[in-house]
């Protein structure tokens, strides 16, 4: 344990499972205090009983939510320094179909609720706070039958982007953080491990091994702390390699 985020409070969203609840563990890790957010029913036990942890139930894509989010921060540990606007969720839809009820939900979740988030937290943030966002490696170029997810993806991206412009004058950074393939709950099932899903997509990444919460909450503590005061806008991937990769030619393969 170093100190981090000593003193700091930091908001982080879809905190009950996978890349989010490892982010708050990383934050109180590195000595900071932690509102965890997630849907109402969402498993969040875990944070049970820990003074150093605040949780606040609610749908991100609702207003009243991220405002309430907000305000725990500060009724309970009187400011708030950090937000990772890190819930979303997955979707695939026939590109040919007729429905644009998963599209306009996924949008919702994946990028306006971002919006809310910022929102929310910019009106009390002050300067040296910073944001991150998670949007994923599938932002960052198309994939086979992912136009949904990857749209909202890129969306975020672009949006950290701008937002860093409009929130530099009040000492706000923000930046994005790109995971590729992960094991939480979003990735378990079809991509679990043992399935060809999994081994698939392990050998697309030059490392060759799929990536941990853990490591995903890693960047997310860099970039909130005061060692990234001179980094907004940036989206950092997280992904083994896969991102370098040109598509052309499939990582040699080894194990360590
Ligand atoms: N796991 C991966 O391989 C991977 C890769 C790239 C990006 N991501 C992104 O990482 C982020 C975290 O996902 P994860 O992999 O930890 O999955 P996860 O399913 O384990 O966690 C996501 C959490 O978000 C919560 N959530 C979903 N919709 C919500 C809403 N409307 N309001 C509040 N909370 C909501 C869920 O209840 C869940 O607890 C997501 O934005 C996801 O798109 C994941």
């Amino acid at each position: 344990m170093t100190d981090l985020h000593e003193g700091r409070v930091v908001w982080v969203t879809g905190a009950a499972s996978g890349i989010g609840r490892a982010t708050v563990e990383e934050i109180l890790q590195e000595g900071g205090f932690a509102v965890g957010s997630d849907l109402p029913g969402s498993d969040l036990s875990w944070a049970e009983g820990d003074e150093r942890i605040a949780v606040v139930t609610g749908d991100v894509a609702d207003p009243d939510h991220n405002d309430a989010a907000v305000n725990t921060a500060l009724e309970r540990f009187g400011r708030l320094d950090g937000a990772v606007l890190n819930a979303g969720i997955a979707g695939r839809d026939d590109l040919f179909g007729e429905s644009m009820e998963l599209f306009d939900r996924v949008q919702e979740v994946n990028v306006r609720a971002v919006v809310l988030g910022i929102r929310s937290v910019a009106k009390v943030m002050r300067p040296g706070s910073a944001i991150t966002v998670t949007a994923s490696t599938s932002g960052m170029r198309g994939d086979p039958g992912m136009w949904v997810y990857n749209t909202s993806k890129a969306a975020v991206i672009n949006l950290v982007r701008s937002a860093s412009m409009d929130l530099a004058s009040r000492g706000i950074r923000i930046n994005a953080v790109c995971p590729g393939p992960t094991e939480t709950g979003m990735t378990e099932g079809p991509y679990g491990e043992g399935s060809p899903g999994y081994e698939d997509l392990r050998r697309r990444m030059p490392l060759q091994k799929w990536g941990r919460s853990s490591e995903v909450a890693a960047a997310h503590s860099f970039l909130l702390s005061t060692k990234a005061s001179q980094i907004t806008g940036v989206h950092l991937p997280v992904d083994g390699g896969m991102s370098a990769n040109s598509g052309q030619f499939t990582p040699p393969s080894f194990t360590l």
